[in-house]
């Protein structure tokens, strides 16, 4: 049988860094074709070349044996290949039926001045592939594995043979999780050949039917998933973990006083508590919005702050960080990263009260803390006068968390903190966070995953619409953190 997509010999080159250099990969009918390997490794890259939006510097694409040539991204979803990002793409403001057409306008959907045509336009496709969405619902409402779902949806708004999905499971909860799997497993039944790049592997073992590992340039390894298992497969990724990298758990020192406390009104006891050298977690639908509203970015309503034992009121973000608050939003292209500037500037823009002493900035002082961080956070070869745009979606990551452990703040707040690393680099991100915490600071990090929060934090707290729950203290060690990186569910051991 003929694949339905061939690359023979891809080649792609970045100024001097080779990044592909002679990928042979064959996707065949009724696969969902795992894409495995450590950030940089150039996997968004080759989608990219799937689908049109770079061009290959050598090499042959076959659709269903016949060589092909796609001069854009348009000329690819003609011929059937549709590639959902892994940075989302939706307008907040439109709704879910407005989404799915935004893209389309040149392809004779014009005549949907017709508002009600379109949504029942959206409402076909939406049913079409049994994506429970309402078409009319604005997309700010979604949450993240809805507004996946309609990326999705948008992908498929025409004639598809190829579905790729880059990182669709990042920063999904278990029962988001669930949805995107039945969602793809549905997809791959209705005869779409889909390619599922991932750093999570479990869900290369509950959707996946074919793997292959990307490395050094070249597919190195094209197996089916049954003929292998989540420790080879770490094996084949050459996941290097650190000798000692299994999480240290806090040691409390005698009445610490806590940096930072939320008390509930007219209660006595603290909802919340986080003495220094502490990591503290909190799961749930309203995580991400608590450190948002700590940090000034919306008005802190039912709990009062209390930071090294003062009340305090922050109504906006610069004065959080005069209190020595640092966020790490969930976002890092809408809040976080900016795109224009070389990863060493964007790390040193929280350095330059250190590293400056009247108006001379000492540059060589500010490379050094730079490299430093870099280096403990498992950065290989990419050089650090590099823009931030031209970084893979891994290593962005890593520079948002270099620039905030340099910074003098004694608490970090962290979304999310994890998304999009490889195992390697998550191993080394949560390997720093505790030296950082050990240093006499506090972390608070909010994440979907629960067994990776049981196996990094001390404490972990449920927040949500009823608001902050009891602490649970997480007991977990090299088990729990290894299954949390496999992705594999683990027992969430809260004491
Ligand atoms: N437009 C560009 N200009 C220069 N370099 C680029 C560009 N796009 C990608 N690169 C480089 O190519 C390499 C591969 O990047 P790519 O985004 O394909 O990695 P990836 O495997 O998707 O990683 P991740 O898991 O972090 O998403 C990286 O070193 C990246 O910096
Ligand atoms: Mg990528």
């Amino acid at each position: 049988m003929k694949p339905v997509l061939k690359a023979v010999n891809v080649h792609k080159q970045f100024g001097a860094s080779a990044v592909l250099r002679g990928v042979h990969f064959e996707l065949e009918r009724g696969q969902v074709h795992a894409v495995l390997g450590s950030n940089g490794a150039g996997k968004s890259t080759l989608m990219n070349i799937f689908s049109g939006i770079l061009a290959p510097d050598s090499g042959e694409l076959l659709l269903d044996g016949v060589p092909c040539y796609f001069s854009d991204a348009r000329a690819a979803r003609r011929e059937g290949i549709a590639m959902v990002h892994q940075e989302l793409s939706l307008v907040p403001a439109m709704t879910v039926a407005e989404n799915i057409f935004l893209t389309r306008w040149n392809d004779g959907w014009t005549k949907f001045v017709d508002e009600a045509a379109m949504m029942r336009a959206a409402a076909a496709l939406l049913a079409r592939f049994e994506i429970v969405l309402d078409p009319q619902q604005a997309v700010s409402e979604l949450t993240r594995a809805q507004q996946q779902l309609l990326e999705i949806a948008k992908a498929l708004s025409g004639k598809v043979r190829v579905l790729i999905l880059d990182e669709p499971s990042a920063n999904l909860s278990a029962a988001e999780l669930e949805l995107l799997y039945q969602t793809v497993r549905r997809l791959s039944l209705q005869g779409l050949a889909i390619i599922y790049i991932t750093h999570r592997l479990r869900d290369v073992f509950e959707v996946c039917n074919a793997l292959s590992i990307l490395r050094d340039g070249r597919i190195q390894h094209m197996l089916p998933v049954d003929a292998t298992s989540p420790q080879a497969v770490l094996t084949l990724l050459a996941a290097q973990l650190p000798a000692d990298w299994v999480p240290r758990k806090h040691m409390p020192m005698q009445e610490a006083a806590p940096l930072l406390q939320l008390h509930a009104k007219d209660e006595r006891h603290p909802a919340l508590t986080v003495v220094p050298g502490q990591i503290v977690g909190l799961s749930g639908d309203s995580a991400s919005a608590l450190l948002e509203t700590i940090f000034g970015l919306q008005p802190l309503t039912d709990y009062t702050l209390s930071l090294c034992g003062h009340a305090v009121q922050i109504s906006h973000p610069s004065e959080a960080i005069t209190h020595g608050l640092h966020l790490v939003p969930g976002d890092r292209r809408r809040a976080g990263l900016v795109m224009d500037l070389s990863v060493s500037e964007n790390i040193l823009l929280s350095l330059f009260e250190r590293i400056s002493s009247s108006l001379l900035i000492d540059e060589a002082r500010g490379q050094r803390i730079v490299s430093g961080l870099l280096h403990r956070l498992g950065w290989r070869a990419d050089d650090p006068a590099r823009e931030a745009r031209e970084l893979s979606g891994g290593h962005q990551q890593k520079v948002l968390m270099a620039r905030a452990l340099s910074t003098e703040g004694r608490i970090l707040l962290l979304d999310e903190p994890g998304s999009g690393m490889d195992v390697q680099a998550q191993a080394m991100l949560w390997q720093t966070v505790r030296h950082y915490a050990e240093q006499g600071n506090a972390v608070l990090m909010a994440s979907t995953d629960a067994a990776m929060l049981a196996a990094v934090c001390d404490t972990c707290h449920v927040v949500d619409s009823n608001g902050i729950g009891p602490p649970l203290a997480a007991a977990a060690g090299q088990h729990a953190l290894l299954g949390a990186l496999h992705g594999t569910p683990v027992v969430t051991r809260y004491q």
